[in-house]
């Protein structure tokens, strides 16, 4: 891939990062939770870490801003490119979770920042929770078991054809999954064993992956939307799909056909949706993401839709893969320290952004820490860790104006997991 044109780095704010023996450990910091007593045990002896608690840029302490090597970010924090600008210090992002939406790559590749997600952590998890929203879907259990708990009796087989109408056979039925990467695939490979039918679309794909997989591959949306009994989302979201699904597609889609996102919720539009639920075009469907989040049931577009089954974007989430993932970014952020960006790192989502050093050089920081290429290149980078400071001396004090959202404080004295409802993925 062709390099991007360099950029020149201000000395005094993106310059090399100070590790001498005059200077703190790298400040990491976990931008939108509280929680860090995974990451702690993974960087304490080579940085320092500091959680924000921030919904946005303007609730993060100046001192994070100005010296933070590192970010550590959920999915309920955006960053633009205004928002970028204001970190002076920052090398590297390290997204805990797999899509990278929220944050401006483009932007971030361009200021000398090195943006890394964790991909494969949660993809069983999201590959079963997706199975169990088209078995709902198809043998609605979800509302029968919800006529259950509101007390009504099943008399005999009458009453149970009026209330599991629209219940539906699977096996022999079209499934549509639009994205055959990580999720999708695990995806088909679980539906083919109740009997569907999988075609994919995934015009990212190289040919013959359908062959490897056993899949019927075809090449335009609207050929899977025809054919598809159940669509299922599963395309990472960019600038090209927003509204993939809309009140034109959702016309190309077989009447009475179901639908299922646990993709992202930007991939649907939610009034288009509501219409085509509301007059049975589509015959019921299941959300785990949506447009706007956390969802709020009481007011948007789809408040009133019948035959909706909503999830709070929990796809991802089981107690292994949740400790896996924020163990897995802990060690991204930990391996650019000790090592080199981006040769150390294992997903760097922009690294044409870079140039890499080679596999063959070291990856320990032999240089001495933050190299300025003398033609302001962004390029591979050394943060080196500092021997820990004087014991009882904390590297991070809390200031008394910090804004409400904004305690900057160590994250080691806060190790008490909070609920994690906030901590989307
Ligand atoms: N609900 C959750 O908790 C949760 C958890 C993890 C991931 N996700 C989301 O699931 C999705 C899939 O994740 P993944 O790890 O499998 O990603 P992936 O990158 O492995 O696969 C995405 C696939 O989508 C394809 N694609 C991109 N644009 C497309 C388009 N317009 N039409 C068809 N295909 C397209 C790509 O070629 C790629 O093969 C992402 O949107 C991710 O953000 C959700």
């Amino acid at each position: 891939m062709e390099k991007k044109k360099p950029i020149k780095r201000p000395l005094g704010g993106r310059g090399p990062i100070s590790n001498g023996p005059m200077h703190t450990r790298p400040l990491v910091a976990l931008l939108d939770g509280r929680d860090c007593s995974v990451e702690m045990p993974i960087l304490k002896d080579v940085a320092t870490v500091a959680f924000c608690d921030a919904q946005s840029t303007q609730e993060i302490h100046e001192k994070v801003l100005n010296e933070a090597v590192g970010a550590l970010m959920w999915h309920t924090i955006t960053l633009t490119k205004d928002d970028l600008e204001k970190f002076k210090a920052l090398r590297i992002i390290v997204r805990i979770g797999s899509g990278v939406d929220n944050v401006d790559i483009k932007a971030a590749g361009e200021l000398g920042v090195a943006v890394c997600n964790v991909p494969g952590y949660g993809v069983e998890e999201v590959a079963d929770a997706t199975l169990c929203l088209i078995l709902n879907l198809y043998r609605r259990t979800y509302w029968l078991a919800n006529m259950v708990r509101e007390g009504k009796k099943f008399q005999g087989p009458e009453q149970i054809r009026e209330a599991a109408s629209g219940c539906a056979r699977i096996r022999g039925d079209t499934l549509g999954i639009v994205g055959l990467g990580r999720i999708g695939t695990a995806v088909a490979l679980r539906a083919k064993a109740f009997g569907f039918s999988v075609i994919f679309y995934d015009p990212y794909l190289p040919d013959g992956i359908e062959k490897s997989l056993g899949l019927t591959r075809v090449y335009t949306l609207q050929d899977l939307l025809f054919q598809s009994d159940c669509v299922s989302l599963h395309c990472t979201l960019n600038e090209h799909n927003h509204h993939l699904i809309n009140e034109y597609t959702i016309k190309q889609m077989r009447p009475g056909a179901f639908l299922v996102n646990t993709a992202r919720g930007g991939l649907v539009d939610e009034n288009a949706l509501a219409a085509a639920l509301k007059d049975g075009r589509i015959r019921a469907a299941a959300l785990d993401v949506q447009e706007n989040e956390p969802y709020n049931n009481m007011t948007g577009p789809l408040k009133d839709a019948p035959n909706l089954i909503v999830t709070p974007h929990a796809a991802w989430y089981s107690d292994a893969s949740c400790t896996e993932l924020r163990e897995m970014a802990a060690s991204e952020i930990r391996r650019a320290i000790v090592g080199r960006i981006p040769d150390s790192l294992r997903n760097c989502v922009n690294k044409e952004y870079f140039i890499s050093s080679g596999y063959g050089e070291s990856m320990n920081g032999a240089s001495g820490g933050y190299n300025f290429n003398p033609m302001g290149v962004p390029h591979s980078t050394t943060l080196e860790p500092m021997p820990a400071g004087p014991p009882g001396q904390p590297a991070l004090t809390t200031t008394p104006h910090a804004t409400p959202h904004s305690t900057l404080q160590e994250a080691v004295n806060h190790m008490t997991p909070k609920p994690e409802s906030s901590e989307v993925h």
